[in-house]
């Protein structure tokens, strides 16, 4: 739903975009270049994006980006959710930061543990790490959009808060809900190499035979 004006957006960000619930704000944490927070405004499919990031020279290029939307589009300076008060955004986009970082950034945010917000959550590596944290700290995932963006692929993850935790297994963690979207079985490749390579860094023993195992489950997908 881009009209022509907007920022084009990547198959990964495109992906995210579609997430947004339309009519609600949202906050585009990591926003750095600011298309999406730009698309998500100019589209209208948000009355209202708060486009945050740590840093001030990504805080400026998104502030040019989004000059066409006026003040639908806000910028905020900070790490993390700390630059938001609870409930003043439901829609929330950490994309493009590694699985370790968004984790720290929800972790340092008690409110986000809450069925009302409404997560997309981009890892640009360690997939799994986030799928395994998701799971054990309670949040559900509603979907994911697998999709390959400048050559590698991406788990464009949406997930709610349920309270429900659980101990996901490994193959749940590699794979999510990626199972017979296009492009699964070079995904699943990929993140069977990982596996292998550090398997080959294993001392032989109980963890090293277990990941052995995860790698046949994983090439039967
Ligand atoms: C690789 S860019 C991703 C840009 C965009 N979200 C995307 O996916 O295309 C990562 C951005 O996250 C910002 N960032 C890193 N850690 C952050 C944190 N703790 N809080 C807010 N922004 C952060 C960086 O400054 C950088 O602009």
């Amino acid at each position: 739903m881009h009209t022509c004006n907007v920022p084009r957006l990547d198959a990964r960000l495109t992906a995210a975009f579609d997430f947004v619930r339309p009519g609600h704000t949202a906050a585009d944490i990591g926003c750095d270049h600011g298309k999406l927070s730009a698309a998500l405004a100019g589209s209208g499919r948000c009355p209202l994006v708060l486009a945050c990031d740590l840093r001030p020279g990504p805080l400026e290029k998104a502030r040019v980006t989004c000059a066409p939307y006026g003040d639908r589009v806000q910028l905020r300076l900070g790490s993390g959710l700390s630059v938001l008060a609870p409930g003043e955004a439901e829609d929330i986009i950490i994309a493009g930061m590694g699985a370790e970082t968004i984790i720290e950034i929800l972790e340092a945010a008690p409110w986000v543990f809450d069925a009302r917000y409404n997560l997309i959550l981009v890892p640009a590596t360690k997939h799994s790490i986030l799928r395994r944290w998701l799971a054990r700290r309670g949040f559900a995932l509603r979907a994911e959009t697998l999709c390959q963006a400048a050559g590698r692929w991406y788990a464009v993850m949406n997930a709610r808060y349920t309270g429900e935790a659980c101990e996901p297994d490994g193959l749940y963690c590699l794979t999510g809900l990626t199972a017979g979207q296009p492009g699964c079985a070079e995904y699943y490749a990929s993140q069977n190499a990982k596996l292998k390579k550090y398997q080959l860094g294993l001392p032989d023993g109980a963890e090293k035979d277990a990941v052995g195992k995860l790698i046949a489950e994983l090439e039967k997908q």
